[in-house]
């Protein structure tokens, strides 16, 4: 069993020298969307894993599968979706659990912050009721117990306690999505998603809430999975980083590594772009790229960067690309040293 939440020392604070069990292990992870006149292959074979505490967080350009990938690992997607792989939490696997124990692994165990959150809240119920709502759902504890930890949590995300009964529409963007937040850490979770969850808001709000989640996160020990199309973003915040494209994990490891040394090329141009915090541009492909990322109706044969990539070769066209690891760092690239040793041996 993985200790609570609450017990996990900070990932910072652990020994590095021994080995942590994953509170998440994900693998090969294969999304397809149903819902059009043709399959979109959204997810193709994604692999990683989340030690208990760690951040970690999730760059790509727009439409490279980071919704898809995160809120698969809740079963949020359409019914028309067909999810393959493992998706193993807290030795569990998710993808084979029934739905009533779906509903009590969100919020209770993992709970998610949406993109676009701010419309997320209901407008005709205070911010207060709506925090003690999956309190009282999840937990065995009476309403005034639930009433007294929506005021703590308010507190902590920085709104006033004394806002308890406002309307969502009384408080500001910045506001209402500190208290988004506050829902989502009601009921102690061991995980949370955050699925860019400041893009609304204006640049300064932006950074304040962000270290402000990471801060209760690391705090209480939770693992944080962070979404943001903007790499200094969660260079900035998160321990370590996962580069998504075209539905593909291409390259993985520890914040500062993969900025300062990419070892894919994809990873590297979008290093090499590094947006500001807050450009709206940097939403787009990094800069200097020329073409577009593919068509995700069509299945990919080969590296699905290689048709932009500076150092393609002809083996990087065809077969599938697989992650290979280095220390604790892993890409999806022919030129990674050791892949030929990994494939050979695969
Ligand atoms: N419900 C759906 N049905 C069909 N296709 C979908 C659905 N949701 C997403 N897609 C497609 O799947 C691909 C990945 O989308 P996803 O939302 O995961 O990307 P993203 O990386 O989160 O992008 P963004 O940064 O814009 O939020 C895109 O090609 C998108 O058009
Ligand atoms: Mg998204």
């Amino acid at each position: 069993m993985t200790a609570p939440a609450s017990q996990i020392p900070p990932a910072a604070e652990r020994r590095t020298d021994q080995p942590v069990e994953p509170l998440l292990d994900v693998r090969d992870l294969t999304v397809t969307y149903h819902s059009g006149k043709v399959p979109v292959y959204a997810a193709r074979g994604v692999d990683f894993a989340l030690a208990p505490g760690e951040t970690l967080g999730m760059a790509g350009e727009s439409g490279s599968g980071k919704t898809t990938v995160a809120m698969s690992l809740l079963r949020l997607l359409p019914a028309e979706t067909t999810v393959t792989g493992e998706i193993r939490f807290r030795d569990e696997d998710l993808l084979a659990a029934n739905w009533g124990r779906m509903r009590s692994v969100r919020w209770a165990e993992a709970s998610v912050v949406f993109q676009g959150a701010m419309s997320a809240l209901n407008p005709v119920r205070t911010i207060g009721e709506q925090i003690v709502e999956p309190i009282l759902l999840h937990e065995k504890v009476g309403e005034k117990a639930a009433r007294a930890r929506a005021r703590d949590l308010l507190d902590s995300v920085g709104v006033p306690s004394r806002r308890i009964a406002s309307y969502p529409h009384e408080l500001s963007g910045g506001q209402r999505q500190r208290v988004m937040m506050a829902m989502a850490l009601a009921c102690d979770p061991h995980l949370l998603i955050a699925d860019e969850p400041t893009t609304a808001l204006d640049v300064i709000v932006q950074a304040q809430i962000l270290s402000l989640l990471t801060d209760l996160v690391r705090e209480r020990g939770i693992s944080l999975i962070m979404i943001s199309h903007d790499l200094s973003v969660l260079a900035s915040t998160c321990d370590r980083i996962a580069v998504m494209y075209a539905g593909r994990l291409v390259e993985t490891g520890p914040s500062r590594q993969v900025i300062a040394s990419p070892l894919h090329p994809y990873a590297r141009a979008l290093a090499g772009a590094f947006p500001t915090l807050g450009d709206p541009g940097s939403r787009l492909a990094p800069g200097g790229l020329p073409g577009d990322p593919p068509d995700l109706r069509e299945e990919i044969d080969g590296c699905p960067f290689a048709p932009r990539c500076p150092e393609v070769e002809d083996r990087c066209r065809s077969g599938v690309i697989p992650l290979v690891r280095r220390g604790d760092r892993a890409a999806a690239c022919v030129h990674v040293t050791g892949y030929d040793e990994a494939v050979g041996d695969g």
